[in-house]
């Protein structure tokens, strides 16, 4: 996620700026820029890799005297990470910084060239700044500008603009993507959350979507849609660290909260009205192509497996899932027909990289789906879908398989649109329930309450079991994963209808099985095999939409129509499973021992 800050003030900027920006790094980014306008003169300065280069670039430089300042971390959605697509963008008179996804900025930037307007960079932000350009020549009213502006963005932003037509003033709009004002006296601050201005600011307002306006003269003067509006500040935090979480517990429990708000970004621009696109995808990707192999490691191997069941039952092509330790020695067979999908959150995973360079020396295309733009896999793809899922700060990977899932989904009604295997009533069942998917990974003070107390009986006992069908399978293994990554307990995911091969002669009341048992898929079917387990006495914790009689416990989820919407429900009920038993038994939920976020070695 992006990371912004503004000043307006007497106050040197240079500083205020380089510091706040630093206490965004925890949101991840790959370039920073800041844009000072003091004297009239308008300062700008940026960089790619770390804040460091940043600095190094604005050595010599200090600012003086009354001014106004913006400053901006990128997490790279639309185009590489560079000097030309890092904020802030510059029009002519005029610089913005924005956090978030313009969903229309393609239509608003083709209008704006037609008018001669040049772009000098791939991002959707750099609309805006031109668009304000483009109004503020017609009646050089700055604020006015900057509102009709606003009305015409689509999607998520939170925006700071500053221009030389009014040197004095830093218009601020927020929908979507997170910014709050901070105050001390005459000074106003601007930032994407508390921390760049624990320390500098004793007072706080954090915006609201569809919220705008402006700072002048140590004012903010605030508007919605029904025009001017009042707002009262409150006591600033102090904790820095608490307010990189946000007040979560955890990283991973302020990641898990996320999700919802992360798979609308994943879908901006991607889930159209009547289709799903890809901007990042030219046409020729999938010519000839005839399968698909899918590589990856743990957590992303698991939603590599459950993008397997929606490609082949969907789009109706062979899909087969390899873990890339497994698959570089094993000497495959590969095909040139075969489309290659490495899928990483770090986009550095040295098993699943190799595998890649494995698969492009035989002649395959290749696609990669991943949350960091410009890692190593990212780099030696053909094409890259990024997940959109902000850095992932947790080892136990959480929004970034939430995300990875979903683009393996849109992925699949994109090749399906493509084959011509899917009728125009099912897509639009898709897409609906695609749209759907955001409010169903709401977490609410009710479910988390209820698996907080449920996590005191999972504490012991020699093991669990996740168990599930069909696209259940892979969530029981990801389920599995978290509670043993986390929590130390030994937990496998296993597919329901093979513990009767075997696995069941393990089943006794120290035996706690989780029973993942949607409506929408086979639901008998798993019925029995969980029935199967309790006449053996075994503990059941049966996650469903239907009441089982026979759970020892039982988390009842909404009667989703839609099997991925119950996919996603009960993944935050195994989330949340492993958070909370981790947490009891007092271990570091982020740092987990014996593991690294990012596997770069053999
Ligand atoms: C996930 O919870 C684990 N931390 C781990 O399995 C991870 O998914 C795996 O190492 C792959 O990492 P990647 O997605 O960055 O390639």
């Amino acid at each position: 996620m992006c990371g912004i800050v503004g000043y307006v003030g007497e106050k040197e900027k240079k500083e205020i700026l380089l510091d706040g920006l630093q206490e965004l790094e925890y949101r991840g980014y790959d370039s920073a820029g800041i844009a000072i306008i003091e004297n009239q003169q308008l300062q700008h300065f940026k960089a790619i890799g770390k804040l460091q280069n940043l600095r190094d670039k604005t050595k010599s430089y200090e600012s003086e005297g009354f001014g106004v300042s913006i400053g901006h971390t990128r997490w790279a959605t639309h185009g590489k990470p560079t000097e030309l697509n890092a904020h802030p963008h510059l029009g002519e008179y005029s610089f913005v910084v924005h956090n978030g996804i313009i969903e229309n900025y393609q239509e608003l930037k083709t209008e704006l060239q037609a008018k001669g307007v040049t772009f000098l960079s791939q991002t959707d932000t750099e609309t805006i700044v031109h668009l304000f350009e483009n109004y503020y020549q017609q009646n050089s009213n700055s604020f006015e500008a900057f509102t009709r502006t606003i009305e015409k963005l689509d999607g998520a932003y939170a925006t700071l603009l500053v221009t030389e037509a009014d040197p004095d003033t830093i218009y601020f709009a927020k929908n979507g993507s997170p910014m709050l004002i901070g105050f001390e006296g005459k000074d106003v601050y601007f930032a994407s959350s508390d921390t760049p201005i624990i320390g500098k600011a004793t007072e706080v307002y954090y915006l609201e979507d569809g919220e705008y306006g402006y700072a002048k003269d140590g004012e903010v003067t605030l508007f919605d849609a029904n025009g001017e509006k009042s707002f009262s500040k409150k006591a600033l935090a102090t904790d820095k660290a608490m307010a990189q979480k946000d007040g979560y517990r955890f990283f991973m429990e302020k990641e898990i909260y996320e999700q919802t708000q992360v798979m609308n970004d994943t879908m901006m621009g991607r889930v159209l009205d009547d289709r799903v696109e890809f901007e990042e995808l030219s046409g020729d990707l999938f010519k000839n192509i005839n399968a698909i192999k899918i590589c990856a490691c743990g957590t992303s191997y698991h939603s590599a497996l459950a993008g397997a069941y929606l490609l082949e039952r969907i789009a109706k092509i062979p899909c087969h899932v390899e873990i890339a330790s497994e698959f570089r020695y094993k000497e495959p067979l590969l095909r040139d027909d075969t489309l290659f999908i490495t899928i990483s959150q770090s986009g550095e995973t040295a098993d699943t990289l190799e595998a890649l360079k494995m698969a492009k020396r035989a002649g395959l295309k290749s696609l990669s789906i991943c949350n960091v733009d410009n890692s190593s896999i990212v780099r030696e793809s053909d094409k890259a879908i990024l997940t959109r899922a902000g850095i992932e700060k947790g080892v136990a990977s959480t929004k970034a398989f939430a995300t990875q899932t979903m683009v393996l989904w849109m992925l699949t009604l994109y090749v399906a649109q493509r084959k011509e295997t899917i009728n125009k009533e099912r897509l639009q069942e898709e897409l609906d329930a695609m749209r759907h998917t955001p409010k169903t990974l709401l977490v609410s003070d009710k479910l988390h309450e209820r698996l907080h107390r449920l996590s005191k009986r999972y504490l012991h006992g020699h093991g669990f079991f996740f168990i599930g069908r069909d696209l259940f399978f892979p969530l029981a293994l990801e389920g599995a994963l978290k509670l043993k990554e986390i929590s130390y307990l030994h937990a496998e995911g296993y597919p329901a209808g093979e513990m009767k091969h075997g696995p069941i002669a393990l089943a006794d009341s120290e035996l706690f099985t989780v029973a993942l048992m949607p409506k929408t898929l086979h639901y008998d079917k798993i019925k029995s095999n969980v029935e199967e387990l309790s006449a053996r006495d075994a503990t059941i914790l049966a996650i469903s939409p239907e009441p089982f009689e026979l759970a020892d416990d039982f988390v009842q989820t909404t009667h989703d129509e839609h099997p991925m919407l119950e996919f996603f429900e009960m993944m935050v009920v195994t989330q949340l499973l492993a958070l909370e038993v981790s947490i009891r038994l007092g271990n570091d939920v982020d740092m987990p021992r014996n593991l690294a976020k990012s596997v770069t070695v053999e």
